[in-house]
């Protein structure tokens, strides 16, 4: 289905030690975009999504997905903490000092934008959990899949606990996103995600090689 897209010639030169997020409403194409990347990538990538990528974080992921599973809003929250902290000390920090580059499907700013703004636990306090969680790592590099809510939700796919609440919840987590992005114009990337897979995958490349270069001269 997307496998022109994924066997397009795509060069990124060799990098070290960058580290990539994928942000943006479900179904925007976030695992779409981010296996492209590890491919265009190659071996120097560690690709991770949230939340999983350990043994406890797959489990949380498990818990967290579950239809028949009621979870309060705090409690929410700081299960997909504990599962950020489990995959940043025992999979990103050591990638990272090992000079890959790290593609993570989701990261922290899914905490602030469905929990902090959405759910409206409130964003500074979602971002100081989070804080604590992954001992202040930020990423260098966040790239959000910009769409509206009623075109992504008229794309094919699973939904789960989250994605069942609809589209109103969408709405929110898009504003949400944008505002983030906004206050933090240098981190964030935004990308208009209603296009053909290549198309954004082009865009994607060419921020993260963007970002490669500047790291690569600072
Ligand atoms: N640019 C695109 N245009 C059309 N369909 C897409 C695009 N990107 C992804 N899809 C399809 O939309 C669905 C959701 O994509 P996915 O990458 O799983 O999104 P997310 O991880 O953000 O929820 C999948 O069926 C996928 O094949
Ligand atoms: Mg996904």
């Amino acid at each position: 289905m997307l496998s022109g897209a994924a066997s397009r010639p795509v060069t990124v030169a060799a990098m070290r030690g960058l580290f990539v997020t994928f942000e943006g409403i479900d179904r925007s194409g976030k695992t779409t975009q981010a296996r492209l990347l590890a491919d265009a990538l190659g071996d120097r990538a560690v690709a991770v999504r949230e939340p999983g990528g350990t043994p406890v974080g797959e489990q949380v992921r498990s818990l967290l997905k579950d239809p028949e599973v009621e979870i309060g809003a705090h409690a929410e929250a700081l299960l997909f903490a504990a599962a950020r902290a489990e995959l940043v000390s025992r999979v990103i920090r050591p990638a990272l000092a090992d000079g890959r580059v790290v593609v993570s499907d989701r990261f922290l700013d899914s905490s602030l934008a469905y929990q902090g703004e959405a759910r409206g636990l409130g964003v500074d306090e979602v971002l100081e959990v989070n804080r604590w969680a992954t001992e202040g790592l930020l990423p260098d590099v966040t790239i959000y899949l910009a769409i509206d809510p009623a075109a992504a939700v008229a794309r094919a796919g699973e939904g789960d606990r989250i994605e069942g609440e609809g589209t109103a919840l969408q709405e929110r987590v898009a504003r949400a996103y944008q505002h983030l992005a906004e206050a933090e114009p240098g981190r964030w990337h935004r990308i208009d995600a209603s296009r053909p897979p290549d198309e954004v995958h082009a865009d994607v490349v060419a921020v993260v090689e963007a970002a490669r270069a500047a790291a690569a001269a600072a």
